[in-house]
């Protein structure tokens, strides 16, 4: 294809509008040639006129005659002088006229058809132009060939084409030039940058470094260079997210069978004598099995999503309970955990998922106010609506940091605590998300934090 590249096309393009310019030039020059030429026959034929009226007997010799007319290139003139007409040379056989041209009463637009029109009409015929001579009130009527003119006014037509032919065809080239090198080259630029980071995206070196002096390309280069700074950061985390995977399906693989013979060992502390020691054992057995019922479903699913919900109705009042009781054996001594749940209240959810949640949110409050050193206190309550359940976390502790805030609920990043892994809330959030319920941050200062988790009857 010949015009399948933009500076072709943009050649082809500018090739054809300056055509179009030249043509809009090309016919008022013809017209004001012709009327030039026309106008120096007048002239001279007056003077032939004048000179022949000034002698005395207004009669000159034929052969003078003939020389003057040939002179002016002339078959005939005369002059009209004060409302008189006065034909002052004559060929000896006066030709028949077939068009005459007034100059006088002729408009722009009259001349311009008049003057294509000589191109029209090859035959050489006679004419009569009617006009007046410059710094003079007479007016001169000649007849004359037409042909002469035609030839003329070709001859300068075609001069004047070639002339805007080479015009138009340099600075078609210079802009085609310029067009290579303004925009084509920095566009293949970007494309060549597109192609060699597209074959290693992972590759921070390959990000383009936006160079462009031309505000639409630059802004065009930084886009694109904002967009492969983020996707060469998704896929590193990406990557690091699939290590991460492996590692935690090779841990659960070992922690099961470790926590197996854990269960083990606590189905025979429940036949203890102790009584002390025999009613911890049903707590310690279920934290055991859930523990490896965690590490099954990781798994069998084999990624971080987490599975769907196995829906029940739970008693909310004796999980929160299992949770706090859980919670405080870890927490320091200032921290007091405590549950506010009415022994009725109820939640459609998977109870070993809420579990998970309410475990995360409790040990991240008690782990800030620890953090903080000083006593505090972490409230879990729960109540009912028509919608739905709804659980608050509320502690005193010293409010989320900025970093954690800014990136809440997004995984590694929200991460201020140092060991902490910057996963629980997402992972509180997914499962909550699960449920169809959600779960938001109601308010975090330096009195404290809430979240809030809805939990909605209906899924
Ligand atoms: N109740 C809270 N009070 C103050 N800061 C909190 C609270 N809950 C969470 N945070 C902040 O939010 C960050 C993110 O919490 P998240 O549970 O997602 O990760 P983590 O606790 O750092 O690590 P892990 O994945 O082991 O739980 C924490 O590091 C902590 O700084
Ligand atoms: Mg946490």
């Amino acid at each position: 294809m010949l015009f399948n590249t933009l500076s072709r096309r943009f050649l082809g393009l500018a090739a054809v509008f300056l055509v179009i310019v030249e043509a809009f030039f090309f016919v008022p020059a013809v017209s004001r040639f012709r009327e030039s030429y026309l106008q120096n026959q007048l002239e001279l034929s007056q003077q032939a006129a004048l000179a022949v009226l000034g002698m005395p007997g207004d009669m000159p010799a034929p052969e003078l005659e003939k020389q003057l007319l040939a002179n002016a290139d002339v078959l005939t003139i005369a002059l009209r002088r004060a409302d008189l007409r006065e034909l002052a040379l004559t060929v000896p056989e006066p030709r028949r006229v077939a068009q005459t041209y007034d100059l006088t009463t002729a408009s722009r637009i009259q001349l311009a058809r008049a003057a294509m029109r000589v191109f029209l009409v090859p035959r050489n015929r006679v004419i009569q132009v009617i006009g007046r001579a410059r710094q003079s009130s007479n007016i001169i009527e000649i007849t004359m060939w037409e042909g002469p003119l035609r030839i003329a006014m070709a001859r300068y037509a075609l001069r004047i084409l070639i002339t805007s032919l080479l015009i138009s065809g340099g600075v078609a080239i210079l802009m085609y030039l310029a067009v290579r090198w303004f925009i084509v080259r920095p566009v293949r630029r970007v494309i060549a940058n597109m192609m060699h980071y597209r074959d290693n995206p992972e590759d921070a070196g390959r990000v383009i470094v936006p160079k462009s002096g031309a505000a639409e390309l630059r802004e065009a280069e930084n886009a694109l260079r904002d967009l492969q700074v983020q996707l060469t950061a998704l896929l590193r985390q990406k990557d690091r997210l699939a290590q991460l995977g492996g590692a935690v399906a090779k841990i659960s693989h070992d922690l099961r069978n470790l926590l197996t013979t854990a269960q083990l060992l606590a189905d025979r502390i429940e036949m203890s004598s102790d009584p002390a020691v025999k009613r911890s054992a049903p707590k310690l057995v279920n934290s055991l099995s859930r523990a490896i019922a965690l590490c099954e479903r990781t798994l069998t699913f084999g990624r971080a999503e987490e599975p769907p919900p196995t829906f029940e109705t739970v008693l909310l009042a004796p999980l929160i309970e299992e949770v706090v009781h859980n919670e405080c054996l870890l927490a320091g001594g200032e921290v007091s955990i405590r549950a506010e749940a009415g022994p009725e209240v109820t939640a459609r959810a998977d109870a070993d998922q809420l579990f998970r949640v309410l475990t995360n949110l409790v040990r991240n409050a008690a782990q800030a106010i620890d953090g903080a050193a000083g006593p505090g206190e972490v409230v879990v309550s729960a109540r009912r609506d028509d919608a739905g359940a709804e659980i608050t976390v509320r502690d005193t502790g010293p409010g989320l940091p900025p970093k954690a805030r800014e990136n809440l609920f997004q995984p590694f990043r929200g991460g201020a605590r140092q060991g902490g892994s910057g996963l629980g809330l997402v992972i509180a959030a997914e499962i909550v998300k699960g449920h169809g319920g959600s779960l938001t941050l109601a308010s975090t200062g330096p009195d404290g934090t809430t979240f809030r988790i809805h939990l909605p009857d209906n899924s």
